[in-house]
């Protein structure tokens, strides 16, 4: 594991982790903390002379540790795994060439004979990741669920006679299945419970769809609720919902940065950002400049050019610069370094764009996203942007911030004015979910599941590393990158789980980089301790049997440390 150089321990803390470390690395057990930065692998980490730096200029940002992991793919892994993809790739060229020869059936879409002579609508050379790699492994994906995406999930049992090509249902259905890929954070996705009854209830009163926009008679009351609670929830001004999460994205990012209306602006993005946030910066026509995974010193770079050099040509200043991050990446488990953004963006007068998708509910003693995790003030964000799917177990999203923003975009965001308004059993649903969080119930179950969701991730995550597995992203984070790196492995995975009755979501390329295939995992303030440990025991079965347990570094077990002192060793090969 590694530490942030951003680290600054509660008072007083950070001579004692010091000294911990030192007496520790006596002892030849502990890496001192500044070795512990040579571990990343160079996209994660800055480099390290300039990481000490950051830490001793930016500590004082920081109200608590901030501990992020993302251990290089030991060379023997990464050599294997493009030999893996190599092989995969003759057989397929192999395949395709005995297509083309009517030797082995084609399932593929391709253009009838009479279009022969048209530029191809399928591309085929495109596809030969899709045919020849992806359909191998098709059956982990996709898998129709028949009952709440809760802690336990029951699945359709099916089959496939063509390799993955079509799929039958066998009308079997596999029962409780311990779910460790749904964003459920909260446990809020339920079918029992105020937030069930809540939204049966209003779906007898005002029914399931509003067929109409908000600007026209698609307004309900409820919408103006849920926003004056969401704009409560997060402490600033004013809210508007919207009803999808990805249209929250792509639609408002061109209505704040289009090039309609202002031309000359500037979005800086991480370059893990989200498909719905690249999207609504390519649709707002803006130039988008792309710095390093919550790299500083590479935002910073660009914010420093973009001032002293302005827009291209002209070197006229830039209208406005937005910077764009997400609270929580949904692939890295990392969580964005949003102290020294705030900072940056306030040094170089640029606006930011918080997606909260992954860290609203699930991040904070208060449940209040990333904002409340760090201890900051709502208001140095200008546009909060989150999606009520994922700890609300709803749908939709919202944007937050100054009263003059929300106005803004209530006449002038294309799903404000001509996207349907949100259904109201979701608008319910939400308004119930986000009150329990809040307290406002008259319960503790709120808090109480913001607290459970916190000791889950930890536990999981440390009982993971003490297994041996590489383990990506934040202490904090309750999504959970396990590494599998070789493409055969990412398919045995998931079927040797589902074998022994736990559903998990495996992803490779594209969604990662082509060697950093890995699992997911998500987790649950809903999954009981006795869940998390039959999980953690049945990935350690299949860890073994497929020689996942790639980690050098083996960390101690000890239960009675706390997170942040987590101390490991290295293993020699
Ligand atoms: C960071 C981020 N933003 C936006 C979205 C889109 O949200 P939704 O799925 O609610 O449409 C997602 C989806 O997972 C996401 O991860």
């Amino acid at each position: 594991m590694t530490e942030s150089p951003a680290t600054k321990p509660a008072d007083g803390d950070v001579c004692q982790r010091v000294k911990n470390g030192l007496n520790l690395e006596k002892n030849g057990v502990l890496k001192s903390l500044h070795r512990c930065h040579e571990q990343q692998p160079k996209h994660h980490c800055q480099p390290e002379e300039e990481e000490v730096h950051a830490a001793s200029h930016h500590d004082s940002q920081y109200n608590r540790p901030f501990l992020e992991s993302f251990e290089e793919t030991p060379m023997l892994v990464a050599v294997l795994t493009y030999m893996g993809y190599g092989i995969l790739t003759i057989f397929g060229y192999l395949r395709d060439f005995l297509r083309h020869w009517k030797i082995e059936r084609c399932h593929i879409a391709r253009e009838k004979e009479e279009q022969r002579d048209f530029v191809p609508l399928y591309q085929d050379f495109e596809n030969f990741y899709t045919r020849n790699l992806y359909m191998r492994i098709r059956d982990n994906w996709n898998r129709p669920i028949c009952s709440v995406p809760g802690a336990k999930v029951d699945l359709m049992e099916r089959t496939s006679r063509d390799y993955n090509w079509t799929f039958e249902y066998t009308g079997r259905v596999v029962l409780d299945v311990i779910n460790l890929g749904s964003y459920n954070y909260l446990g809020f996705a339920e079918n029992t419970g105020p937030c069930a009854d809540s939204a049966a209830e209003i779906t007898m009163k005002y029914g399931v769809g509003v067929a109409s926009t908000r600007q026209e008679i698609g307004n309900l009351d409820r919408h103006e609720e849920l926003e004056k609670l969401v704009a409560k929830f997060l402490g600033v001004e004013s809210a508007m919902v919207f009803g999808m999460g990805f249209a929250t994205n792509s639609m408002n990012i061109p209505a704040l940065t289009g090039k309609v209306r202002t031309q000359g602006c500037l979005i800086l993005s991480d370059e893990l950002n989200h498909a719905s946030l690249v999207l609504g910066a390519r649709l707002s026509g803006s130039t988008i400049r792309v710095f390093k995974h919550n790299n500083m010193q590479s935002l910073e770079k660009l914010l420093r050019d973009a001032i002293v050099h302005g827009q291209p040509r002209t070197h006229r200043p830039w209208k406005k610069i937005l910077i764009v991050v997400e609270g929580i990446y949904s692939m890295e488990g990392s969580i964005v370094r949003l102290p020294e953004v705030i900072d940056l963006k306030k040094r170089y007068r640029a606006y930011l764009y918080l997606d909260e998708a992954h860290s609203i509910g699930a991040l904070g003693s208060r449940g209040r996203g990333v904002v409340d995790y760090f201890g900051l003030d709502p208001c140095d964000v200008d546009v909060l942007m989150g999606t009520f799917t994922k700890s609300f177990g709803a749908a939709g999203g919202y944007i937050a911030g100054k009263w003059e923003l929300i106005e803004y975009l209530r006449s002038h965001s294309h799903s404000a004015v001509y996207a349907t308004s949100m259904s109201p059993p979701v608008v319910e649903q939400i308004i119930t979910s986000m009150k329990c969080i809040m307290g406002e119930d008259g319960t503790t179950i709120g808090c109480d599941r913001v607290r459970k969701l916190a000791e889950n991730t930890v536990y999981f995550r440390r009982r993971l590393r003490e297994m041996g597995f590489i383990i990506y992203g934040n202490e904090d984070s309750p999504v959970v990158p396990m590494m599998l790196y070789m493409p055969a492995k990412i398919g045995a995975f998931g079927r040797e789980m589902l074998k022994r009755n736990i559903g998990v979501v495996v992803v490779g390329f594209p969604a990662t980089p082509i060697i950093e295939s890995r699992a997911r995992f998500c987790i649950s303030a809903a999954h009981t301790k006795e869940m998390l440990d039959r999980a953690l025991s049945v990935i350690s079965e299949v860890g073994d049997l497929l020689q996942l347990k790639y980690s050098r570094r083996r960390i101690q077990p000890s239960l009675s440390l706390p997170c942040d002192d987590i101390v490991f060793e290295d293993i020699d090969d």
